[in-house]
């Protein structure tokens, strides 16, 4: 499986996200995602299902280090003592003893940003994750996270996919070495009546979704896409076996008027 490096860590290339995937769907599908090759799953606090996903985790037989696990702090615990009980509370529910990587899951004007990464940082001191990182951080407040963070961050997570340019965040997120990595990568499905990456894919034997999701690895870009159906688990991780053009790259990221790098 490709990686993307952020700062040390590194993030396999496709991950899946499991947001809305809850109780027998979701164990079910992390189990089959792990049989299938991913090694990446991503959730979260809010998300409800972090017990799920350690169970379909435990029940696909793949050794617990050969899988990423990426969950998220809700910003209603983002004072410090909070912050620690809430990855505990997580590591309890995956039954696990550390997270691969912590994210901040929005940002929460409420409270000193400072504050919030020193706890985070203290938790990775602690080894309750191995790395962290953000979510939701524009350029901005990008550059305050690493300012203020005693640890390196890992990554930031943030919505990208042909719809929405991210350049300066993506630019961004280079010049201080984190890893970008996109969700709703696939726009929540939408790009499946696409008919400029149908029209790429065709070319390739590949879907649209499949152009898309290449279309991000090409960028250096980690990628979690979502699905309850087990033959699209296949075909969202099936695009590590051609290339797009530098031509289509460009006209991909033409349709929200973005510079592919
Ligand atoms: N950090 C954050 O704030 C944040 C916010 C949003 C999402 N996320 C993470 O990112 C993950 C992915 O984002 P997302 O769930 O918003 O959207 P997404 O992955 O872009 O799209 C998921 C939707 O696309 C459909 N789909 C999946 N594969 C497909 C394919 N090959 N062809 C056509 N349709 C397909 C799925 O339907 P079926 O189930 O029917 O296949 C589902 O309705 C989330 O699950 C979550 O882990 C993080």
């Amino acid at each position: 499986m490709n990686v993307v490096a952020g700062n040390g860590t590194e993030i396999p290339a496709i991950g899946l996200g499991t947001w809305e995937l809850r109780g027998r769907t979701c164990a079910r599908i992390v189990e089959q995602a792990l049989r299938l090759g991913y090694r990446h799953i991503d959730t979260a606090q809010i998300y409800d299902n972090e017990r799920e996903v350690g169970e379909g985790m435990r029940a696909s037989g793949v050794r617990r280090d050969d899988i990423f696990v990426t969950t998220k702090v809700w910003t209603t615990h983002f004072r410090p003592g909070d912050l620690e009980r809430s990855a505990k509370e997580s590591l309890v529910r995956l039954r696990m003893t550390e997270i691969d990587l912590l994210l901040l899951h929005w940002p929460n004007p409420q409270v000193p940003l400072a504050e919030t990464l020193g706890a985070l940082a203290k938790v990775k001191r602690a080894g309750l994750a191995r790395s962290i990182g953000v979510s939701n951080f524009g350029v901005a407040l990008i550059e305050e996270a690493v300012a203020a963070c005693p640890e390196p961050l890992a990554c930031d997570q943030i919505e990208y996919h042909p719809y929405l340019d991210q350049a300066d965040v993506i630019e961004a997120c280079a010049r201080h070495g984190l890893a970008f990595v996109a969700y709703s990568p696939i726009a929540k499905g939408r790009v499946k009546g696409d008919r400029v990456l149908a029209r790429i894919g065709d070319r390739y034997r590949k879907t649209a979704a499949q152009v898309c999701l290449r279309w991000l690895v090409q960028q250096n870009v980690s990628a979690i896409p979502r699905t309850a159906k087990l033959e699209r688990l296949q075909e969202n991780i099936d695009i590590f076996d051609f290339e797009l053009s530098g031509e289509d790259m460009q006209e991909i990221s033409a349709i929200a008027g973005a510079k592919p790098r």
